[in-house]
């Protein structure tokens, strides 16, 4: 993988560009390993290295709970209950969700007081949810379609590895 060209040129280009980078790397990344924890690690690390997001990370769907996967960033909350906070609601909505600003959202849970909005993308394998990305940023209205549209597919390539 061509690290050095990532964290040199990130700066300047747009958004979908760096779509366009993280879903030919995470390719890369995905081809040369099998192992579970270390794919869904690096994938999680690719999407905070080429986004800047303040949290990014997995939950795991486990009976009626969803349970803290690989992550980056700063200490978060274990497990959430079905349909409780914007987690557990996408889950059980099964879409994705956008929240511009978490403090409006009722139920949030505030696993970090720098957090101020949030994505989360249901994983589904076989038409079930499986896991959720989740995503949040310490600034207000971060994510629109576009992210959630990346990121479905981005999500899409982790299903062998959850
Ligand atoms: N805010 C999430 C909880 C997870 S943390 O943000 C990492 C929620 O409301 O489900």
């Amino acid at each position: 993988m061509s690290g050095n060209l990532l964290n040199t040129s990130l700066l300047s280009i747009s958004k979908s560009e760096k779509y366009t980078i993280a879903h030919q790397q995470l390719q890369e990344l995905l081809n040369g390993e099998s192992d579970s924890i270390a794919n869904l690690g690096n994938a999680m690390a690719l999407l905070k290295q080429t986004f800047s997001w303040w949290w990014v990370g997995l939950y795991r769907v486990e009976g009626e709970e969803l349970c803290l996967g690989p992550f980056q960033g700063p200490v978060a909350c274990t497990r959430i209950a079905y349909g409780k906070g914007v987690c557990g609601s996408a889950w059980k909505q099964a879409q994705t969700l956008i929240v511009p600003n978490v403090h409006e959202f009722p139920g949030h849970i505030a696993c970090s007081a720098e957090s101020q909005s949030e994505i989360v993308v249901p994983i589904f394998n076989n038409d079930q949810v499986i896991a959720v990305l989740d995503v949040d940023s310490e600034n207000l209205d971060q994510f629109d379609a576009e992210d959630a549209r990346e990121l479905e597919i981005f999500c899409a390539s982790l299903v062998p590895y959850l």
